[in-house]
């Protein structure tokens, strides 16, 4: 089972029997079956904000507010110590509000973020959020794309016209985003990103009534996979305001690093590989969480998964340990390192999660036969620091 992201939605797709067998008969040929992407037209493509032929034309120019602002931001997330930060540790995080600068100049900030809050709500009201669900590749029995929705997660696609109407300054500072993949094209060359390849969404989730039994939060994910599409760095930055309680972004990096809890707060950046940071939030216990979110694209969509070499003897332990962070095997490992709890994200954060809980308990078990031998030595690794993984 492959999942991934696409426009926000999650998507899982079941390993197809004839890859069972191919699957079980050594470790290396597990990989490619799961390279192969969705078929044409079976999901829809990650919508490209700014080449996007069909968008009605920007209401700025390239000298307006929204302009000047979008950069001004980007030079704030973008810098070389979140790059640094980004290449080393595959996630980086800052709050604009406290990137240095004059009063003036934070106090700016702080009026762009709470504009572009402002501007969520007003779409909100508008009715321009729709219910995040995680679609299953797999067709329902009617022949249609089969879904399950999230509990209380709603988002909205910054390149719609409701946007455009009902949002005017967001939808103007999502089209000079561009200012991102322009800085990390000076600071982190070898992210080798498209000039102007990046979509953005927002995301609007509110905590349940105290009576309702009920968690707003996403499970255990990757935004995508090489393969898949061209997404690889994901950006951030946080809109909620200072009574939003609970809703925590937890990245694991693991091994190199143990698990990071990022608080939601106004004007906090988040940036991490796309493909293989796993991820999760955690409930929202009042409040409102407000998100705007960046996938910033690199020039191609990574070839595939990358082949998984050969098997390493296990007496050389230290072979055995950069084989587990190979890109060929390391999302396989991180899902069964933190099956349970993964397991446990599903059955909450879903209206009807049966379907997922059984297809996740398939997919461990598979995994399981094929890659189980090394789950000890995967969980004795710990947070080391020392073991590596190559974020991008
Ligand atoms: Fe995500």
């Amino acid at each position: 089972m492959l999942t991934m992201f696409r426009r926000g939605i999650r998507v899982v797709r079941l390993l197809p029997e004839e890859s069972f067998k191919r699957f079980t008969s050594s470790v290396a040929s597990i990989f490619p079956p799961e390279a192969t992407p969705p078929p044409p037209g079976a999901l829809p493509a990650a919508r490209t904000v700014f080449d996007d032929p069909h968008l009605p034309p920007a209401l700025s120019t390239p000298c307006s507010e929204a302009s000047l602002l979008a950069e001004s931001l980007a030079r704030l997330i973008v810098t070389q110590t979140t790059c640094d930060s980004l290449l080393k540790n595959g996630f980086a995080v800052s709050n604009v509000l406290h990137g240095g600068g004059d009063d003036n100049n934070n106090s700016k900030v702080k009026s762009t973020l709470i504009r572009l809050r402002d501007d969520i709500d007003n779409l909100h009201a508008r009715g321009g959020f729709h219910e995040n669900s995680t679609h299953l590749a797999k067709p329902g029995e009617d022949g249609k794309q089969a879904r399950v929705a999230k509990r209380g997660v709603y988002e909205a696609e910054l390149a719609d016209d409701a946007t455009r109407i009902h949002a005017p300054f967001l939808y103007q500072f999502a089209r000079e985003a561009h200012a991102l993949n322009s800085l990390f094209g000076v600071y982190c060359p070898s992210l080798n990103l498209k000039s102007r390849g990046i979509s953005a969404k927002v995301q609007r989730t509110a905590a349940p009534p105290p009576d309702a039994p009920a968690d707003h939060h996403f499970p255990m994910h990757f935004d995508t996979a090489e393969g898949v599409d061209e997404r690889v760095l994901t950006c951030l930055v946080y809109l909620s305001d200072d009574d939003v309680e609970g809703g925590e972004l937890n990245l694991m990096p693991y091994p190199q690093h143990g698990e990071q809890t990022i608080t939601p707060s106004l004007g906090t950046a988040v940036l991490f590989s796309s493909r293989r940071m796993l991820h999760a939030t955690m409930p929202i216990r009042s409040g409102v969480r407000r998100l705007l979110t960046f996938w910033l694209w690199a020039q191609d969509d990574g070839g595939g998964v990358p082949k998984a070499p050969a098997p390493p003897s296990l007496s050389d332990e230290d072979a055995v340990r950069e084989y587990l962070c190979h890109p060929a095997l390391y999302r396989h490992m991180l899902k069964l390192h933190f099956a349970d709890a993964w397991r446990a994200g599903l059955l909450t954060s879903h209206s009807n999660s049966d379907v997922l809980v059984a297809m996740h308990d398939k997919e461990v078990a598979l995994l399981e036969k094929v890659l189980g031998q090394y789950r000890k030595t995967f969980a004795d690794m710990g947070p080391n620091g020392l073991n590596n993984v190559p974020w991008f």
